[in-house]
């Protein structure tokens, strides 16, 4: 891959952000990094740190300035406020990664609609499940190595945040992705309960799954302040995976040539954040 581009990258101190500036320094990019906070956030030296809101356009126009690609992620739950941002890109930059998702929310696919026709070179990543989601259940692991949930039984390809990294840095700077919409998924299907096994297994301490019922998760949802909608949402997802799990997609080896991390591999990159202190 060419090296010496200039791409900025936003939620560049989130789970995935922070992979893909990391990948792109090894390939020779150079690399600006978004936050609204750039005093804690926190990268690598190597990398530009450049503060921006995504929901104010106008602060985003120095950190746009000889940038040729964006990875866009749009931590939001609707598409509002995308046309003023696309239109700030587009005036600076050619290439633009969208980190989407395979739900296809309505957001997402506006937000699709919205960049197909900014004018701007698109790829867009609709990665299922992120392993990382199981981070949730850290606390509860160390403190008292259950986890008490409902659907337990709900099946799904956990994909490895450094994985969906690898396939947005191929797209920022490689050929041949340009209007690619890729599905990522991780390599294996695996429940939830099956997933807290493996925690367990890396740690070495038997973690147990505990099956509560969806009303006790939707009420301690709701207490932590999280939306309703989205609160449905998930726990509507996780009732069909239980049904139907989702399957398998090949992507992440065809786009980067190496085999999709297995839940096991990405629970070992994050043994500690699960092990009582
Ligand atoms: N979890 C899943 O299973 C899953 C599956 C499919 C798709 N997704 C999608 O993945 C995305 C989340 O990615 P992630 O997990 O890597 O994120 P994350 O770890 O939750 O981090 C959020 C990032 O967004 C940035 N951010 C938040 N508000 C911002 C604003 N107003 N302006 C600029 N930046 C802002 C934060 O940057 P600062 O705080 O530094 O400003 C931070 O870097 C979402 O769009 C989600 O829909 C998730």
């Amino acid at each position: 891959m060419p090296g010496q581009r200039r791409i900025l990258v936003t939620g560049a101190t989130g789970t995935v952000g922070r992979q893909v500036v990391a990948q792109l320094l090894e390939t020779g990019a150079e690399v600006r990094a978004l936050t609204r906070d750039s005093e804690s956030a926190g990268l690598s030296d190597g990398v530009e740190v450049v503060r921006g809101d995504l929901t104010d356009p106008d602060s985003l126009q120095a950190s746009l300035k000889g940038v040729e690609a964006v990875f866009l992620i749009w931590p939001f739950a609707t598409a509002e406020g995308m046309p003023a941002v696309l239109e700030v890109v587009a005036a600076q930059a050619r290439r633009i990664v969208y980190l989407s998702s395979a739900a296809v929310r309505g957001h997402e696919r506006q937000a699709e609609q919205l960049i197909g026709r900014s004018g701007l070179e698109w790829t867009f990543l609709r990665p299922h499940a992120f392993a990382a989601n199981a981070l949730r259940w850290a606390e509860q692991i160390r403190t008292e190595a259950v986890v008490r949930e409902p659907y337990g039984a709900a099946a799904m390809p956990p994909l490895h945040e450094r994985d969906l990294a690898a396939v947005a840095v191929h797209a920022l700077v490689g050929d041949g992705h340009i209007g690619a919409t890729y599905e990522l998924t991780g390599p294996e299907i695996l429940t939830q309960a099956e997933q807290v096994s493996i925690i367990g297994e890396v740690i070495g301490r038997p973690v147990r799954w505990e099956e509560t019922s969806s009303q006790t998760a939707r009420q301690q949802m709701l207490a932590r302040g999280w939306p309703p909608a989205a609160v449905d949402g998930i726990l509507r997802a996780q009732a069909e995976m239980v049904i139907e799990p989702r399957a398998t997609t090949a992507t992440v080896g065809e786009v980067t040539g190496a085999r999709a991390r297995t839940f096991r591999t990405w629970a070992s990159d994050h043994a500690g954040e699960f092990r009582a202190t």
